[in-house]
């Protein structure tokens, strides 16, 4: 009888821990619903960016002998990437400061063949009405220190939702093969590595050097590209 009791409080006591844990599951539901929402937004406004670049591409596709554009990448930042960016920035966590002063949640990037393709590609999209540019970097013309070179725009697309159109922000790094072989690789090889302090500037000097090797390639390949379209220009 005495065991039956004790089983039955084991029970009670599980039915009150379940509840109770049914209660937080809930009230952290509600709080992660408005981030997943945001979440949503952002994936939306990554496809209206693809999408953009996408048409791009058909259209060079079907009207010229080469297509700019190589590939499209695109990312969500993490959560955790995010809190860890607003906590380095000092910025007070909320929703509404993490859509005003985090500019890269929604990133595009594009890979193409030439540097003309860069700016190219970045004007096509400028141009289009719905497109605002808030923020343009080119670290073409005056590369990073570290050796870094890409075209950064931060713009504002809608999305259209079911009752309201919305503003979305968006990062579009727009760069060569060879910038994006440099930046992938300069990526790997530092990220989460700890350099020992004393080779620091040898490595940083390596890698500065690599991406000026990169520089000149990035500068013949478009002269030769040049000249080759300026020759089959005089032939037809
Ligand atoms: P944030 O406020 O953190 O965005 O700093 P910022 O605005 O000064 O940086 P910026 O927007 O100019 O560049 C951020 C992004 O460019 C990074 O997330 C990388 O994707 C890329 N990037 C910038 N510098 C480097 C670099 O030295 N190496 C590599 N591999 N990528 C870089
Ligand atoms: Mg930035």
């Amino acid at each position: 009888m005495e065991d039956k009791i004790t089983e039955r409080m084991k029970d009670s006591r599980l039915m009150d821990n379940f509840l109770a844990n049914e209660k937080i599951l809930d009230r952290i539901s509600r709080h992660l619903e408005p981030i997943e929402q945001m979440n949503a937004y952002y994936r939306c406004a990554i496809m209206e960016i693809e999408t953009k670049f996408k048409v791009l591409s058909e259209q060079f596709s079907l009207k010229y002998d080469r297509n700019p554009i190589e590939t499209i990448k695109s990312r969500l930042k993490s959560q955790d990437s995010i809190l860890k960016k607003m906590g380095r920035k000092g910025i007070p966590v909320t929703l509404e400061n993490m859509e005003r002063e985090i500019d890269d949640i929604a990133g595009v990037r594009v890979i193409c063949s030439f540097v003309e393709d860069v700016y190219m590609l970045a004007d096509c999209l400028l141009q289009q009405d719905d497109i605002t540019l808030l923020e343009k970097k080119d670290y073409i013309r005056y590369p990073k220190d570290s050796g870094y070179r890409s075209l950064h725009l931060i713009v504002q697309v809608p999305i259209f939702l079911q009752n309201e159109k919305r503003q979305m922000k968006v990062e579009v790094q727009i760069r060569t093969l060879a910038m994006d072989l440099w930046a992938s690789q300069e990526h790997k090889l530092r990220y989460k590595k700890s350099i020992p302090e004393d080779e620091e500037e040898s490595i940083s000097n390596e890698l500065a050097e690599c991406a000026q090797i990169l520089s000149s390639v990035d500068t013949r390949m478009q002269a030769l590209r040049t000249k080759l379209s300026e020759s089959r220009f005089q032939e037809d």
